[in-house]
Parts: C-alpha cells; structure tokens; sequence
C-alpha cells in the first residue's frame, strides 16, 4: 500500500538507510537537509517533514510549517477576501522543502506530495486556523506549481517566486449545501484512505457528517 509517512514512526538507524538511497541532482541541498536535518528538525516539533513509500522504495519528501501573512502583506490579504481592518496576522501553512529523487521524477509524486499539503492545510484550518498554503517556489518550478492551482504573488526575486494557494473557509454547513466542496471533501477522504492516513480522514469524515 503507498504511504506518506511521518518521520517521527523512523528509528535514527531505519532513517540512514532510506535516506542512502536518495538522489536529487537538480539540487544537492534538498538531499543535504533530508540528510542531515530533517529528522532532527521533526523530532524537535520544527518543520515536519514526511516521506512517500510505495513498492518499499522511500520515493520523494515534502517539508511543511505553520506560518503567518503579516497585517503588511496587503495584496495576499485582499486576494483570500480577510477584511482591510483585521489587525492581526493570520495562519498559514508553508511547503519549506520538496524534492523527488531522481529515479521517480515525474511519475505524479510530486503532485500527490502538494496535494497531501493542501489536505494538512486544510486539516490545520479545521483545529487551529488556516487560510492559504505558501510556496517560494524555485524559478523552475513554478510551472509545477501553477499546474497544481497555486498563484504567483511577487516577481521572481534571486531565483525564487512566492505564490499562494487559497485554503477556502470549510464549514459543516457550507459543504452540505455546496455540491463542489462536498466532493472536495470526499477527495480528501479518498485521499487519505490511499494513502494511509487515517488521522486526517476523521477530521474530513466529521466536515461531512457534522450537521
Ligand atoms: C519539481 C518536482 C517536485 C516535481 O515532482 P514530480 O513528481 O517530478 O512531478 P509530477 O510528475 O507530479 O509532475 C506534475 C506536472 O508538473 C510538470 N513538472 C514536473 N516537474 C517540473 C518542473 N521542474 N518544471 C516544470 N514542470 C514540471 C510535469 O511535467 C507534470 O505536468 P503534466 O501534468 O502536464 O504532465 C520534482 O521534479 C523535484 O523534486 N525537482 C527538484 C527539486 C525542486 O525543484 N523542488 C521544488 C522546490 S520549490
């Protein structure tokens, strides 16, 4: 059965050797962080990074954090509808990292690995608040991204584009009465189902039965 797996199930010694066997040409930093960071980084509640499996092969990671849009950030504010006078900032969700090793490159991982964020984002808003998952985006990637339903934001600024995806307000009430969030939600559900994650169905299979 394929997976997104947690770092936090990996012992030290199972994560040196799934980590062995990664490759990542297009940009050696993605496999450093994986290398050397990432568990760390997950086991003390900082970025919280998971790895897709399928045919017991650890295909491709994505790194995700809790994150803010600043009271400045006026353009991105107006964009996801949040009133002019709010003065707070508002959360977020970002993609930090995310890489396919080389031999799995495109075979749609990294798709499901974006689409498994926007699940988490969506997630996030339903216990702590969330409204738009964040991506600076590397210049060659962008077209990535803008496949997958994410807007630019800025001008591409030394190699790195900021574009957004907007976490749409999922209420009980509303997804009964709206057919399109409905079976979004289903989706997630199907989603989640596939991909073991049964964590996340329950809160998508409450949205659905909540009244
Ligand atoms: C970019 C990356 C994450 C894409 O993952 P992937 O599994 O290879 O991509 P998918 O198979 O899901 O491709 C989905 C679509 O995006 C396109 N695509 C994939 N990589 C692309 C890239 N680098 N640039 C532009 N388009 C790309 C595919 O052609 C496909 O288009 P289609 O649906 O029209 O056929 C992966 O190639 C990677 O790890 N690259 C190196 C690291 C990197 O750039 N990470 C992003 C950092 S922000």
């Amino acid at each position: 059965m394929p997976s997104i797996i947690g770092l936090g199930a990996f012992s030290n010694s199972d994560f040196k050797n799934i980590v062995k066997k990664f490759e990542c040409s297009a940009d050696p930093k993605l496999f450093e962080y994986l290398k050397y960071n990432a568990l760390g980084h997950h086991k003390q509640g900082l970025f919280q990074t998971y790895l897709f499996q399928d045919d017991e092969e650890y295909k491709g990671y994505i790194s995700l954090a809790s994150t803010q849009i600043a009271v400045d950030d006026t353009e991105l504010r107006q964009t996801l509808g949040v009133s002019d006078g709010l003065p707070y900032p508002i959360p977020a969700l970002k993609i930090t990292r995310l890489c396919i090793s080389d031999p799995f490159k495109g075979k749609s991982i990294g798709t499901l690995l974006t689409m498994f964020a926007e699940i988490a984002a969506y997630e996030q808003q339903n216990k702590i608040g969330c409204r738009a998952l964040l991506v600076d985006a590397k210049e060659k990637a962008v077209s990535f991204y803008g496949k997958l339903g994410f807007n630019v934001l800025d001008d591409t600024e030394d190699g790195i584009c900021r574009m957004f995806k907007d976490i749409e307000s999922l209420r009980s009430k509303d997804v009964n009465r709206k057919p399109e969030q409905k079976e979004m939600v289903e989706d997630f559900i199907d989603f989640c189902n596939t991909f073991n994650l049964p964590h996340f169905s329950k809160t998508f299979e409450k949205i659905l039965t909540e009244e």
